[in-house]
């Protein structure tokens, strides 16, 4: 059985040629999280009162304000000395009625990008980050194979205006983590409880994302098409107890190898008893070219005595305002992991929420000294996108939780500054750019 395999320890792949290789330094972000002026499914799900945290209603109140502000979010984004950007297009905007598409969407965003491109920012366009138009979960939701057009349609209608222009596609942005949340916990829309619905829901978006691939290498074959996943380092509680051994190579398997094995093997199969079994062919014939990842913390995973959930997770030191723990060696592990496919590598997120200038800079250092010594050591990862840019919208929390190297004063008509973390990445930039790229 896959799971049973010691994933941290298959032989990394690695390429010492691939130091001389273009780096990219950039930022990420998302187009719900920062534009505002958008009715998507997580607007609708506000208005239902849906969202609560402690307590309090999480209010969206147009995010950033970006949609308004992008000119100058970006001449802010040129000084941070970034070669490429992470962002993506808001699928509610462009289509906001099905197959009715909206010209001046797409003129802003044909504008967005081409000032990234005559300022020699590479644009890396994630193409579903999580939201939806308000259509879509009634006509086409993900767990029913009809989706799949339905997506393919919207990319078809970007991709043709685009194919000259984005050379990165990401497809989807954490397929997993969307899923779990839309139809594990219920927390997103379209807000069901049920593992069965969500491993087709998982199941088909896969299967979206290849012929997504496919259907963009139709327009420019030199394109490349990869996928962000959200990779998290799970360590057992007790070393000694080997019912904790066997929930955390579950665990581990389940969140962050199951994909990059079905991508391999064209099987979707997990095992997480007594609450999902799951094996089906997939047939997406390894059809990735490179593998985003998004990386955060460590979590704790631990046995319990339960019939019905027999395992649950902790963090053993949080530090950041959503409560996780830094833990940078993690992102080398995971970038060892990853390495054992044989794709390569972008950094789509690593980012912190904290109000602590001093701890954020910490945290930028100690994860790119070990992205550094990954790319010192040959494992092929071509670039780093700090997340986020700016303050923004986070799922579930609202805007107290600030990740931005590009502060927002919400209560002054959305004023923003470049932070001290902003200035300290760009000097970061400048250091290792020389170092790594020749
Ligand atoms: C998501 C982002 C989110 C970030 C911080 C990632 O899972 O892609 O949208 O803001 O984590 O929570």
């Amino acid at each position: 059985m896959h799971y049973r395999n010691n994933h941290w320890t298959h032989r990394p792949h690695t390429d010492k040629t691939s130091l001389a290789r273009k780096f990219f330094w950039g930022t990420a972000t998302s187009s719900f999280q920062i534009e505002g002026h958008i009715e998507n499914d997580f607007t609708e799900w506000e208005k239902l009162g849906k969202f609560v945290h402690n307590n309090e209603k999480v209010m969206y109140e147009n995010g950033s304000n970006h949609w308004m502000m992008w000119e100058d979010d970006f001449k802010l984004m040129k000084k941070l000395n970034v070669n490429a950007y992470r962002f993506s297009f808001e699928w509610a905007r462009i289509e906001p009625r099905r197959n009715t598409f909206d010209r001046k969407a797409l003129d802003q965003y044909e504008r967005m990008v081409d000032w990234l491109l005559k300022h020699q920012i590479e644009p890396f366009l994630t193409i579903h980050h999580f939201t939806h138009p308000t259509w879509f979960h009634e006509y086409s939701p993900w767990h029913d194979e009809k989706s799949k057009d339905v997506f393919l349609n919207y990319v078809d209608k970007i991709v043709r205006i685009f194919k000259d222009r984005i050379k990165y596609f990401i497809t989807f942005n954490e397929v997993l983590v969307w899923v779990m949340a839309g139809y594990g916990e219920g927390n997103f829309p379209p807000g069901h409880k049920n593992l069965d619905l969500m491993m087709n829901a998982l199941y088909n978006i896969l299967k979206t994302h290849c012929e997504t691939y496919d259907l963009i290498k139709s327009y420019n074959e030199n394109a490349e098409v990869g996928v962000a996943k959200h990779f998290i380092v799970f360590k057992r509680a007790r070393d000694w107890f080997f019912l904790d051994k066997e929930v955390q190579n579950r665990i581990h398997y389940f969140f962050n190898v199951m994909e990059l094995d079905a991508f391999k093997n064209n099987i979707l199969s997990c095992s997480l008893p007594p609450l999902l079994k799951f094996e089906k062919e997939i047939d997406l014939n390894n059809k990735i070219d490179f593998w985003g990842i998004n990386y955060y913390y460590r979590l704790y995973t631990k046995f319990k005595f339960s019939l019905k959930n027999p395992f649950y997770f902790y963090t053993k030191n949080p530090q950041t305002d959503t409560g996780w723990e830094i833990y940078p060696k993690g992102l080398y592990k995971i970038i060892k992991l990853v390495s054992t496919y044989r794709k390569k590598m972008f950094i789509t997120e690593n980012g912190i929420a904290t109000q602590d200038d001093e701890l954020r800079k910490k945290f930028i250092k100690r994860h790119i000294k070990f992205l550094i010594k990954a790319i010192e050591n040959g494992f092929n990862v071509q670039g780093y996108f700090y997340w986020s840019l700016i303050d923004n919208y986070e799922w579930l929390f609202g805007k107290s939780k600030r990740f931005g190297l590009i502060s927002v004063d919400y209560e002054k008509n959305f004023e923003r500054h470049i932070t001290q973390n902003g200035y300290y990445y760009s000097q970061l930039i400048s250091k290792y750019h020389e170092k790594i790229t020749m």
